[in-house]
């Protein structure tokens, strides 16, 4: 058996359902593989299993009680907070879901979720109506909103008899998991990284906007190639065709100018920042608070400049903002025509790192499409053409490109 989980911590948190037992078996395979695991049952897990079967299987004490306090020299429910590298929460009951969606802490395990600021790992096991409940699958998408992970509970057989959905996944589908989560190819671990995505819309009145044809498929493909190689991913989000991929933090930004305040505030922290969303150039001068009411045979609208986002964050490392440690910036052009010359000339002009530039009239590119060609240049000329590939095949190429001129192939993240 490989050590491959070796010198890592896990809180493995245990839920009153009766899959808890299956815990048994998950505490015993990290164990082997080399993890240090820490386990917290609730009081219902207490109910289907045994403390004892625990602690015999992970070498350590099992933390039940929030007060039980035996070392005097620690709190303990931070210690297992901090201590953590992942907390994992399997069996999840939909009533610990809750309570990690609304922030509750009435117990051990609910007040470590709330102290750790470790990744979390939850592999939900209920009856098949409860989880298909509007409230369940609500409580979900907060959490997946907020960048827990899941390992999705099985079809299958259920204990209350029913077949259905709800069964937690075999232990070794969440072991599968956590190496993935803990000990993969993770070369953006420690680096918190900005994506915008979308197409910004610019209302005229309370029913009537200006976008354009960003479905955000780009950005969510280097949002998630960012999020499966380890970064803590933020994804400022414009209108897009589809909801936002799992596991980021999700920021929205309607127009323009919510964009630009949403990413200028988040800038100090960013080692990142790749700027994919399709920003309007012009807005409306006056946004009707009502509903404009037809009139003469023409209508003239006036439209007035938005600030270029890119271009802020270039004047804002240059002035010094960022204290000589401003992130990495790229930016994206779409071009219809001499991509080399225009996207160059944006690079200069904007003050970023790198543009990728694609040429929106070529077939498989683009807008709305699964698929993009882009050529990636640095402020000396081309430095990859692409071919015709997957929109996530291009963001994990993307990334290299961040990688290898930011300089982090070697280096440690700031920390
Ligand atoms: N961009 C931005 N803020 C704007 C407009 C564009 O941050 N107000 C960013 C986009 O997110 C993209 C890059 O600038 O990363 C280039 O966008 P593009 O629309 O191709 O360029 P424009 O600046 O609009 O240039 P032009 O109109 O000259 O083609």
């Amino acid at each position: 058996m490989s050590k491959t989980l070796a010198g890592r911590t896990i809180v493995l948190g245990i839920t009153g359902g009766i899959a808890a037992y299956k815990a048994a078996t998950l505490c015993s395979r990290l164990v082997s593989y080399g993890a240090d695991v820490r386990v917290i049952m609730t009081e219902g897990a207490t109910k289907f299993i045994a403390p004892l079967t625990l602690q015999t299987l992970s070498r350590h004490p099992v933390a039940t009680d929030t007060f039980d306090e035996r070392d005097a020299a620690k709190v303990q429910h931070i210690d297992l907070a901090d201590a953590a590298d992942l907390v994992v929460v399997a069996p999840a009951t939909a009533n610990i879901i809750a309570k990690m969606a609304h922030g509750l802490a009435d117990d051990m395990l609910s007040t470590t979720l709330l102290a750790t600021t470790a990744p979390v790992l939850v592999a939900p096991a209920m009856n098949v109506h409860m989880l298909a409940h509007p409230a369940v699958q609500a409580n979900l998408g907060i959490l997946a909103d907020r960048g827990v992970r899941f390992v999705e509970s099985g079809t299958g057989q259920l204990a209350c008899g029913y077949v259905g959905k709800g069964r937690l996944a075999e232990p070794d589908e969440i072991v599968a998991a956590i190496v993935g989560l803990l000990a993969g190819d993770r070369p953006l671990a420690g680096r918190k990284v900005l994506v915008t995505a979308g197409g910004t819309v610019e209302r005229l009145d309370p029913v009537r906007y200006i976008t354009n044809d960003s479905s955000g498929k780009m950005g969510f493909a280097l949002a998630e190639a960012a999020r499966d190689q380890g970064a803590d991913v933020t994804l400022v989000c414009a209108r897009t065709d589809a909801p936002p991929p799992p596991g980021v933090r999700v920021v929205k930004a309607e127009s323009a100018q919510e964009m630009l305040d949403a990413v200028m505030q988040r800038l100090p922290e960013a080692d990142a920042v790749v700027k994919a969303a399709a920003v309007a150039d012009y807005r409306p001068v006056v946004r009707h608070a009502e509903k404009m009411k037809k009139g003469p045979d023409k209508l003239t609208l006036e439209l007035e400049r938005t600030t270029d986002i890119l271009q802020a964050i270039g004047e804002w490392r240059r002035e010094g903002g960022a204290a000589g440690r401003g992130p990495f910036v790229v930016g994206f052009a779409a071009e219809t025509n001499d991509v080399e010359r225009n996207a160059l000339d944006k690079l200069r002009r904007k003050g970023c790192d790198l543009i990728v530039a694609n040429d929106v009239t070529r077939e498989g590119a683009g807008f709305g499409t699964d698929t993009n060609v882009v050529s990636v240049f640095g402020a000396e000329g081309l430095l990859e053409s692409m071919p015709l590939q997957s929109k996530r095949a291009a963001a994990e190429r993307i990334w290299q490109w961040v990688r290898e001129r930011a300089g982090w192939n070697g280096e440690a993240p700031r920390s």
